[in-house]
């Protein structure tokens, strides 16, 4: 079969930045065009440059050291990432500006100055090593999104442990498999976390999940929501407690280039999670670049990454690459409809939030409430929207340009894994045009192209699958205790080059459009067709607020179109104009032979729709495989018991 992926939606719709936003732009069209050729054709020196702006306790000897497919980036030199998150903010100046504005879903506030942060960091560093903890070893992180998340991080990173963090909405079973993987001696976690106006009872979780781990010697227990869980003697530590105790003076630990940062899991689409490994200084230089350029950050900016630091936007985005720049960062624990849609609204207009970076599944559940929400809030102090994780469908993508930002604002859709660290394919805000659903362009050091799954080059428009040529500083080292397996998922699929497991295309002008996983994509009377452009077409119609369309197979087709549907607030589906409408909108070949109306789709906990659920729901199959990292596994039932129209 081949590998080509049919070109369905034709999007044309291009945003250029307002004059005044590419006037003040960190890097102007001119800029990248030079940036970018020198990153490629002296990519030493290039990143050179850009670890030379941040502190190194001894040189590195070599940029690069490739042995396909292991690189090592700034061999020989000697850093610490926490060390210049904080101590070198505060060096330069920057201690007594706010490093966090924390909010709780209960709306209590807290901030930290870089000097305050770089003391309590201290603290939790000496804690840990009066805990036994000492470079090298794991520690597992299983938290709400409150400051002692990204404390804990720090601290781990100041002494060379490694964080594991297991994202606080996990359940017994996935925390325990991370902690027996990671071999992980210190767990910390919190009595509890505030959710929805409830509670999450994260210690409860992780007292289950430390009878099934062995290697666990010490819990740190973070007091949130004083609900007084059981704590077990000669285990279990609270952490306000051991923090007292501690020094809160820290001398940071030099750390080989390549000493591990973190370990974060990432389910495989078979199998036992990937524990993704991350490096110390090639993943600070990776996410200290793209920080500063995607966000076109200023020292007066208010920057709001949503993510929960359980997933890796909230490492490289949230935490580690604001905090390098020196920036001022909010952190918000709840959910974002708690009490109601118009909660991050509230946010960004009480903390004047500049930059914006948040999810497409997020931008479609606040779209499908309306236009109202928004309106009713000031959201005149923002500047940048960002979006990350799926493809964003171009309907999304205007409603957030128009009704978020006012049309004042540029959009970036980054896209970029786990695996890759930080941001590989963006348009730049004051740069670079926007294509909505289109990613953009490489960034710095990124050499991707389209190939076929022989490793054969296609051109302009040709879909096929992405791949990235040649190493950068921020890509994962190899998978936790598996090397194999590293080899064979990343290296192995196509030869000698990155193989991200996503099919695209590239247009004339060069940017990327991202159509969805390989394995998600449909084949069609011999025709592939990405899930995205289906999706798109569905969600234009203003019935649809979300949609996930699967193949079924068919005698005639090879495969045949179903698509489940999530209506607009207060919509009625007509089936028959929808498919009508995808015909027109994309051609025939999509139209949906089976419409499923319902009312929530099986996501991740991170907002991707897990479709290999659908595609067993679709063929009339029973549901295999792990259902646990689903935020709601009832859905699939639900969806199982609706007839299709
Ligand atoms: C998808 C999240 C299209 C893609 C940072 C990728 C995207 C996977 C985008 C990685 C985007 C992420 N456009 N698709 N802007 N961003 N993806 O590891 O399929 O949670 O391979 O990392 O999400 O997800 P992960």
């Amino acid at each position: 079969m081949s590998d080509h992926i049919d070109n369905m939606l034709h999007e044309s719709r291009v945003i250029a930045p307002s004059p005044e936003f590419a006037a003040q732009a960190r890097v102007t069209r001119e800029q990248y065009d030079e940036m970018y050729r020198r990153s490629l054709d002296d990519p030493e020196g290039f990143w050179a440059g850009v670890a030379g702006e941040l502190a190194w306790m001894k040189p590195w000897e070599r940029v690069l050291d490739w042995q396909e497919p292991h690189a090592q980036w700034f061999v020989g030199g000697e850093t610490n990432i926490a060390y210049n998150a904080l101590d070198r903010n505060v060096e330069r100046g920057l201690g007594d500006k706010t490093a966090i504005i924390w909010e709780g879903e209960d709306g209590e506030v807290r901030t930290y100055t870089y000097s305050e942060l770089l003391r309590e960091v201290s603290r939790a560093a000496n804690a840990l090593t009066a805990l036994g903890v000492v470079k090298g070893d794991r520690v597992t992180l299983y938290l709400p999104l409150i400051p002692e998340a990204a404390i804990a991080m720090l601290a781990c990173a100041r002494i060379g442990a490694v964080h594991s963090v297991v994202f606080g909405g996990f359940s017994v079973s996935a925390l325990a498999d991370r902690l027996g993987n990671a071999q992980s001696k210190v767990l910390i976690t919190a009595d509890a976390g505030q959710r929805r106006g409830g509670l999450v009872n994260l210690k409860a979780n992780a007292d289950e999940a430390a009878a099934l781990a062995p290697s666990l010697e010490r819990m740190l227990v973070v007091d949130r929501a004083h609900t007084h869980p059981p704590m077990r003697e000669g285990r279990d530590l609270w952490w306000h407690e051991a923090l007292a105790a501690a020094s809160d003076e820290h001398e940071a630990a030099p750390l080989d280039s390549e000493h591990p940062l973190f370990l974060l899991y990432t389910s495989g689409s078979t199998g036992q999670p990937k524990g993704v490994q991350h490096t110390t200084g090639g993943y600070m230089v990776g996410t200290y670049l793209t920080t500063q350029t995607v966000f076109d950050l200023r020292d007066d900016d208010i920057y709001w990454c949503t993510a929960d630091v359980g997933w890796v936007t909230g490492h490289s985005y949230s935490v580690y690459g604001p905090l390098l720049n020196g920036a001022t960062v909010l952190m918000y624990e709840g959910a974002p409809n708690h009490p109601d849609w118009g909660r991050f609204w509230d946010l960004i207009q009480r903390h004047r939030v500049t930059i914006l970076y948040t999810a497409p599944t997020a931008i479609r559940s606040f779209m499908r409430q309306g236009d109202d929400l928004p309106a009713r809030h000031d959201l005149s102090s923002l500047r940048l929207l960002g979006s990350v994780g799926e493809p964003i469908n171009p309907e999304a993508w205007m409603w957030y340009y128009r009704v978020i930002g006012g049309e004042r604002c540029p959009v970036v859709d980054t896209w970029w894994q786990t695996e890759t660290g930080s941001i590989m394919l963006t348009t730049l805000p004051g740069a670079h045009s926007s294509k909505p659903g289109s990613a953009g362009l490489p960034m710095f050091g990124v050499d991707p192209t389209i190939m076929t799954r022989e490793g054969e080059e296609l051109g302009p428009d040709d879909g096929g699958l992405l791949v990235i040529k040649r190493p950068w500083p921020a890509m994962l080292r190899t998978v936790y205790g598996d090397d194999e397996r590293y080899k064979k998922t990343y290296w192995g699929e196509i030869p000698h080059v990155y193989f991200a497991g996503d099919g695209a295309r590239r247009d004339a002008d060069g940017y990327f459009t991202v159509v969805g996983r390989v394995d998600d994509v449909l084949n069609v009377s011999g025709h592939r067709l990405g899930t995205m452009e289906i999706e798109s077409a569905l969600v234009a119609h203003p019935s649809i607020a979300e949609a996930a369309v699967v193949g079924r197979p068919d005698e005639v087709k090879g495969e045949c179109v179903v698509a489940f549907v999530l209506p607009q607030s207060g919509a009625e589906v007509d089936p028959q104009e929808l498919r009508t409408h995808v015909s027109k909108e994309i051609g025939a070949l999509a139209r949906p032979d089976a419409i499923i109306v319902a009312d929530a789709l099986p996501k991740t906990r991170s907002g991707k729709i897990m479709r290999r659920f659908l595609r067993q729901i679709a063929a009339g199959k029973e549901i295999q495989g792990d259902t646990s990292t689903l935020e709601d596994p009832a859905v699939l039932e639900r969806l199982a018991a609706t007839e299709a129209v």
